[in-house]
């Protein structure tokens, strides 16, 4: 059977190509989603992706995601550093999710340096733009056992 990853983006992503250029870069979320289908396409994996602004949504596709997905790319966005909601979901979900932030966070203002996802993640991966969600498509591929 085909694997299957879920792509999750968090708030404010939506506006990725637009938002903050000199952070965030100019690629769209629309791009990133391409780049990583394709990639995947090419392992003969199957890959789908949500965005949402709203904390529960996420929760919500994260849980949904139990048993469905082989592995989840999660980019939680602000919530990273506020959602215990976040925390429990990826707890509850028993799929390995691997993080990914654009920006190196370790290398901006100090509230950003604490995440509360990424304890229960399987591995985070920041810093490196839109070729993180690349990174973060190879390491579920590397490490998922299922
Ligand atoms: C981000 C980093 C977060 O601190 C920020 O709130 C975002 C984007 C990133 O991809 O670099 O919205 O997750």
């Amino acid at each position: 059977m085909k694997k299957k990853i879920l792509i999750v983006n968090g708030p404010n992503l939506g506006m990725l190509g637009t938002r903050e250029p000199a952070i965030y870069g100019t690629t769209t979320l629309a791009d990133i989603v391409g780049m990583v289908k394709s990639a995947a396409e090419g392992k003969g994996v199957l890959v789908d992706a949500f965005q949402s602004d709203v904390e529960g949504e996420l929760v919500k596709a994260i849980l949904a995601a139990r048993g469905a997905y082989d592995g989840i790319i999660l980019n939680p966005a602000a919530y990273t550093h506020t959602s215990v909601a976040l925390h429990d979901a990826i707890s509850a979900c028993e799929t390995p999710v691997v993080e990914v932030h654009l920006s190196n966070v370790y290398a901006r203002e100090g509230y950003r340096h604490e995440s509360l996802t990424a304890g229960v993640c399987r591995g985070q991966i920041c810093g490196f733009g839109a070729k993180g969600y690349l990174l973060a498509l190879d390491a579920l591929l590397c490490f998922t056992c299922r």
